[in-house]
């Protein structure tokens, strides 16, 4: 994830985090925070700086075990944009212009503005799968395009230079855990929401949540049912309670035949309370020691560096560097 807010939100945690913590158990995880990534759109450096330990601890107080996975800060191994650039040259300019998810943001904010980084962004993340021989990718739907692209440019770099690079399989995560905005339920929960009070951040503390919940915007019939097409507001906050307390959706929605809205917004509010408070503490400890993060950060950044240096150099032999 980009470190491009100061708090991940329930949505990242859902439809990420969650996801990733299980997956540690059955594969050899690498994760990254993004920081190249997050500089194709303008950053202030202090804050930039901020933000990435903020988020790399809360990946680790959210269940990432930098003991057992590897999580490192991607500018800390320089592979990743050698690597871009290698990759850049192989790519066609149209090809790199069909991906949908720069159109989409060209078109907010118009092609003026775009920087060149954005455009290649996807190139970038080529690097940040392929230096590590990576098996499997687990993203959103919203990403299959570009792991689709990844593909390509590791089979077309094989076939111009040999057998080189691995060419990864793509792993599309649960849809069942998109999470919406509370105030704008036809909206997924987004970092770029428009309304502060829809967006459930994991180091809110328990006033903020309880409020932000208890103002859902829910609708007049008054019966808790899960139905995401006529009752958004409802269905989301039974499919928020279902995630975090690990059972069904269906499950859940039992506990509420014949109760009102209000019994729903408290039960949300203590579970999500519950859940999000070790991760909360645990951030904020985490915070209170820079040091010994920056030390478990450099400590897994070799690691991944070790990995990444290798295929590069495997890379750059191929192209006659
Ligand atoms: P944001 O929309 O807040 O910018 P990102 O696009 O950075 O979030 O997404 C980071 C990760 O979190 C991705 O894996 C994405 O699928 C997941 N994610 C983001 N928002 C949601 C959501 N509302 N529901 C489920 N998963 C989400
Ligand atoms: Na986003």
């Amino acid at each position: 994830m980009q470190p491009s807010a100061a708090s991940l939100h329930l949505g990242n945690y859902a439809g990420a985090l969650l996801q990733w913590r299980e997956m540690q158990s059955t594969h050899d995880a690498i994760f990254c925070v993004v920081d190249l990534h997050a500089i194709t759109v303008p950053q202030d450096p202090t804050e930039l700086r901020e933000r990435t330990r903020r988020t790399a601890a809360q990946y680790i107080a959210a269940g990432i075990d930098p003991e057992h996975s590897t999580l490192f800060v991607q500018s800390h191994v320089r592979a990743h944009a050698e690597l871009a650039w290698v990759l850049n040259t192989i790519t066609g300019f149209g090809e790199a212009s069909r991906m949908t998810q720069f159109k989409d943001k060209a078109a907010r904010g118009g092609l003026d503005s775009a920087s060149v980084g954005l455009f290649t962004y996807p190139i970038l993340q080529a690097a940040d799968v392929l230096l590590y021989d990576a098996a499997v990718v687990p993203v959103g739907e919203d990403q299959r395009q570009h792991v689709e692209l990844m593909r390509d440019l590791a089979g077309r770099f094989n076939s111009r230079f040999g057998e080189t690079l691995v060419v990864p399989e793509v792993r599309i995560l649960k849809e069942t855990a998109k999470i919406y905005d509370l105030q704008n339920p036809g909206a997924k929960m987004s970092k770029s929401g428009e309304s502060p009070a829809g967006i459930l951040w994991l180091l809110d503390d328990e006033k903020v949540l309880t409020k932000k919940i208890k103002s859902a915007v829910t609708d007049s019939e008054g019966v808790v049912r899960f139905d995401p097409a006529e009752k958004p507001g409802v269905s989301n906050l039974l499919s928020i309670l279902a995630i975090v307390t690990e059972r069904t959706v269906a499950d859940v929605e039992a506990d509420f035949d014949g109760l009102q809205y209000g019994a729903l917004k408290g039960a949300v509010a203590e579970a999500v309370v519950e859940a999000f408070r070790p991760i909360r503490e645990r951030t904020l400890e985490l915070l209170d020691d820079p040091a010994e993060l920056d030390r478990l950060l450099a400590v897994n950044a070799s690691r991944a560096e070790s990995i990444a240096d290798a295929t590069l150099a495997r890379v750059y032999d191929a192209v006659g560097f």
